[in-house]
């Protein structure tokens, strides 16, 4: 179902939409303020939204913040003719801008652009949701120590915030500490799965997620004991993948700092690998190497780098990153000790324990990029590498 929304101050022009659409039954809510509307909708409802030029706001600014946060929201603009500006109100992504004094044909016009587009992205949600695939994003760092797991949760919890289905998979099955940031103590583990279920009941993983009341959040972890790692192979990931991406919208899968078997079935599975670096000589090394790596089994046209901890720093910034690693960066998240130690010592995320502070929004503004893609980059037909090492050796 399309809806229909105004955000405006002024009442002459809400009356002259709410009248035209009113002709085609079609019936529109009104905001003062994008605050109300985000109050009011959900992240994937479907609609055309109108925003009327106001002193309270600036216009383009809030289709650009819209547009990111709702990408099934299709906006139209309208603006005071001498103030138009169409290049601009496309990079905010609006589909259309018209003048105050619009006439009926040009508003007919911007609704049936912004409808059938609407119309189209339904047309193929209900293709997609047919044969529902969760997109897998793996996070992966060759060097430890370097967010991976900070940002595996905060990115989960986050995304967990906005209705998606998340659920995370602690692969680091060592020393994995999802459980911890998250201040749970699971009974059930991948090693019970494998044990009770896998090797001698019906396979099925889902009594052994453990689910997060407070964030929303569902996670799958790693053993209670460091040698049971050993037991867990490749083969047994990709059996919980396939499970779990019948249930949930998103996986996504911390890794350990090394590649091994499992942490490769992840790799190869995921649908982004989220290369995390930070503003070290070591890091950058070891980051080069895992993009060499990456390269080699054809798994680059997935990764994003994304730099954790970024700090003013003599001699090293984000452009001598990117030319070390040859790739633009995704994202960069600030460095915020402080924030990142005591939402670890407290088990509560700061994208909910400390919302506002740069560390959070950097986290929320990487998940605006990689949920407003169109599509992510379609799995390569599987040019598969054997897994002929001995299970979890380094490569
Ligand atoms: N943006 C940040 N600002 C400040 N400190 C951070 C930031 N991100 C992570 N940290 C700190 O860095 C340390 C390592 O983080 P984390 O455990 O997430 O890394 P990791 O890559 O998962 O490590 P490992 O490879 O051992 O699993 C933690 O103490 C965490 O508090
Ligand atoms: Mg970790």
């Amino acid at each position: 179902m399309i809806n229909y929304f105004i955000i405006s101050g002024n009442q002459n022009v809400t009356e002259s939409i709410k009248k035209l659409l009113y002709y085609e039954r079609k019936f529109a809510k009104t905001f003062y303020h994008i605050e109300e509307l985000r109050d009011f909708i959900s992240v994937d409802d479907y609609g055309v939204l109108y925003i009327v030029e106001s002193n309270s706001y600036d216009l383009y600014e809030v289709s650009g913040d819209i547009s990111l946060e709702y990408p099934n929201l299709k906006v139209i603009l309208i603006d005071k003719l001498e103030n138009i500006d169409y290049k601009k109100a496309m990079y905010v992504g609006a589909t259309d801008i018209i003048n105050v004094d619009f006439s009926e044909e040009e508003w007919k016009q911007a609704l049936v652009k912004a409808e059938s587009i609407i119309e189209m992205k339904m047309e193929d949600f209900e293709k997609k949701s047919d044969k529902k695939q969760g997109r897998i994003i793996t996070v992966a760092s060759t060097k430890g120590g370097i967010g991976k797991t900070t940002l595996s949760v905060n990115l989960g919890v986050s995304l967990a915030q906005r209705n998606v289905k998340v659920v995370i998979v602690d692969l680091d099955l060592q020393f994995g500490d999802v459980p911890l940031l998250l201040d749970l103590q699971p009974k059930q583990t991948i090693y019970e799965w494998l044990k009770e279920s896998y090797e001698n009941g019906d396979g099925k993983v889902t009594p052994y997620l453990t689910s997060d009341k407070k964030s929303n959040i569902t996670i799958l972890s790693a053993p209670t004991l460091p040698e049971f790692a050993e037991l867990i192979t490749g083969e047994h990931i990709t059996n919980i993948f396939n499970q779990l991406q019948k249930d949930f919208d998103v996986i996504i899968v911390d890794t350990p700092p090394s590649f091994v078997e499992t942490s490769l079935v992840a790799l190869e599975n995921a649908d982004d690998i989220l290369l995390i670096t930070s503003l070290d000589l070591p890091s950058l090394k070891n980051g080069k190497l895992a993009m060499d790596t990456f390269k080699l089994l054809e798994f680059k046209d997935k990764v994003k780098i994304i730099l954790n901890r970024e700090t003013p720093m003599d001699g090293m910034d984000a452009e001598t990153v990117e030319s070390i690693l040859g790739q633009k960066m995704e994202a960069s998240i600030p460095s915020d000790y402080k924030t990142v130690i005591s939402s670890i010592n407290l088990g509560v995320p700061f994208v909910l324990g400390a919302s506002k502070t740069a560390v959070a929004k950097g986290v929320e503004k990487l998940i605006n990029q990689l949920m407003t893609e169109k599509e992510p980059k379609k799995k390569k037909d599987k040019k598969r590498f054997a897994f002929r090492r001995k299970k979890n050796n380094k490569l």
